[in-house]
């Protein structure tokens, strides 16, 4: 669903389009902040960003939160390319103050899920009062794993897609719109 006038950009070896405008991102952004707040209405949050990919969603995603809420960490690697790897590994540990704690992991895109279940399965997670998911992008015919996705930005073709955080082997994460492969 191409919406900007069509810009292509090339990183490292591959080309890309334009799909989701800024504009559209933070719209949509905008009202996934307003459905979590209304949610944990009169609780306390813990928003864990798996790194690095959802760093920017979560920026934007926790402005528009009006509620007391803490922010964590957790670095995960699973990609190389433009394909999941399929192997996860802990790159920075989740803080263990997420212990007794409503806690909603923010992921820049589920793909096929491994990282998601990976991050779910983590130990100090299974200490929370309550976990949730949001997650900017999804892929529904990646998708692997059986986890509920409760908060959904955009679900989007099984493409591979820069920009807003997301990268291409370390590039495209500062552009300001998504791009999908061409
Ligand atoms: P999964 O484990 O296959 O669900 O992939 C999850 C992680 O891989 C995400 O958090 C991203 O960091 C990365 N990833 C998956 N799909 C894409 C994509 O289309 N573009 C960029 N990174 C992606």
């Amino acid at each position: 669903m191409p919406s900007l006038k069509s810009i292509v950009i090339k990183l490292h070896d591959k080309f890309f389009e334009s799909y989701l405008s800024h504009e559209e991102l933070t719209k949509r952004i905008r009202e996934m902040g307003e459905e979590i707040e209304r949610d944990y209405a009169g609780e306390e949050l813990y928003l864990l960003v798996v790194l690095s990919g959802a760093w920017r969603f979560a920026a934007e995603l926790s402005a528009n939160i009006k509620l007391d809420t803490r922010i964590g960490f957790v670095k995960i690697s699973s990609y190389s390319g433009t394909a999941s790897s399929g192997k996860c590994e802990v790159q920075l540990p989740v803080n263990e103050e997420v212990e007794g704690k409503h806690v909603v992991v923010i992921e820049d895109i589920v793909d096929t899920g491994n990282t998601l279940e990976f991050v779910m399965q983590l130990s100090a997670l299974q200490k929370a009062k309550s976990v949730k998911i949001a997650s900017l992008l999804f892929k529904p015919e990646a998708y692997k794993r059986n986890y509920e996705v409760h908060y959904k930005g955009f679900s989007v073709p099984n493409l591979f897609v820069v920009g807003y955080g997301l990268d291409y082997n370390g590039l495209g994460r500062n552009l300001n719109d998504i791009y999908q492969l061409k």
